[in-house]
C-alpha cells in the first residue's frame, strides 16, 4: 500500500479537531478503508484516528452491497469509541452523514439532503453514503462520497458531483471537522443530534416504500431515539431499524 505522508501533513495542518484526523493515514489504494482503520484500532489507535484513500479495490456498501471507489472520489473511515449505550450506536452513523452534508455545503457548495438512514443525495441521486461498523467498545464510521466521478461507471441511482484537487482536500478536512462536531453533539445531546438529522432529511413526511427484512409502505412520519425509521401503515405505526427506503416521488403523503 503506497502511502502519502505529505498529503496527510498537508490535509492535517491547521486542521481545527481535537481528535478527528488528527492522525491520518493517506494511501493511493487500499481494498476498504474501513478494513485499514480496523485493523488500527485494534493495534490500540486512538479515538479519530482516521485512514483515506485514493481509491478502493473493495469499497463495502450498506447491507452487504459494494462500494464502487474509481479515482477522485472520497474514501475516509474514522475510528470512533463512543460512550453511548449501545442501542444508540446507529446514530454514530447519522452524525457522520449529518456532518459530511454540512461539510459539503460549506466547502464545496454541494447542497445535499439525507435519504434514511444516511444516504447522502443530491436531488434524487445518492453522490455519497455511510458504513458504521462496530466491534467490542470501537466503532469505524467509513464515508464515501462521489466527486468527479463517471457515473456510467456507478450503480443505478447514483450521481456525482465536480471537484478540482484543491477542493477535494478542503471537502476532506471540512467533513473531519464538521463529523467531529456532530460526533460530539450525538454523545452531549442525541435529541439535538435528531433535530439536525430532521432538518436535512428528504424521507420524514413522504410516502416511502421498505424493502429489506421488512416490506412495507407508507407515511415516513419520524425517527426514534435510536434511529429508527417510523413508518405509518395501514397496519399501523412500524418501527425499521434496517432496511433501504424508496421515497415515492409524488406530493402524496396519505398513509
Ligand atoms: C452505503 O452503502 O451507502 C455506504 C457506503 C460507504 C462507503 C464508504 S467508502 C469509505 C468506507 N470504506 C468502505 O469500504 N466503505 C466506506
Amino acid at each position: 500500500m503506497r502511502e502519502y505522508p505529505d498529503l496527510a501533513a498537508a490535509i492535517t495542518a491547521a486542521l481545527p479537531t481535537r481528535r478527528f484526523g488528527r492522525a491520518l493515514r493517506v494511501y493511493d489504494r487500499v481494498a476498504s478503508t474501513n478494513d485499514v482503520a480496523r485493523d488500527l484500532a485494534d493495534a490500540g489507535a486512538a479515538e479519530g484516528t482516521a485512514v483515506l484513500a485514493l481509491e478502493q479495490t473493495r469499497g463495502r456498501g450498506r447491507r452487504g452491497r459494494a462500494w464502487i471507489s474509481p479515482r477522485g472520489g472520497i474514501y475516509l473511515s474514522v475510528v470512533t469509541k463512543p460512550s453511548l449505550p449501545q442501542e444508540q450506536w446507529a446514530l454514530i452513523g447519522y452524525a457522520v452523514a449529518v456532518g459530511a452534508a454540512v461539510a459539503a455545503e460549506s466547502a464545496a457548495g454541494v447542497r445535499m439532503r439525507l435519504k434514511w438512514p444516511n444516504d447522502l443525495m443530491v436531488d434524487d441521486g445518492k453522490v455519497g453514503g455511510i458504513l458504521a461498523e462496530a466491534w467490542g467498545t470501537i466503532a469505524v464510521a467509513g464515508i464515501g462520497m462521489n466527486a468527479n466521478v463517471a457515473t456510467e461507471t456507478l450503480g443505478p441511482g447514483a450521481a456525482s458531483f465536480p471537484l478540482d484537487d484543491a477542493g477535494w482536500v478542503s471537502l476532506v478536512r471540512a467533513i473531519l471537522c464538521e463529523a467531529e462536531r456532530h460526533y460530539d453533539v450525538l454523545q452531549s445531546d442525541p435529541r439535538h443530534l435528531l433535530d439536525a438529522w430532521r432538518a436535512r432529511s428528504m424521507t420524514l413526511g413522504r410516502r416511502v416504500i421498505v424493502t429489506g427484512a421488512v416490506e412495507a409502505e407508507g407515511l415516513a412520519e419520524d425517527v426514534a431515539e435510536d434511529g429508527a425509521l417510523l413508518v405509518r401503515t395501514d397496519a399501523g405505526l412500524l418501527r425499521v431499524l434496517a432496511g433501504d427506503v424508496t421515497v415515492r416521488n409524488t406530493a402524496d403523503t396519505r398513509r
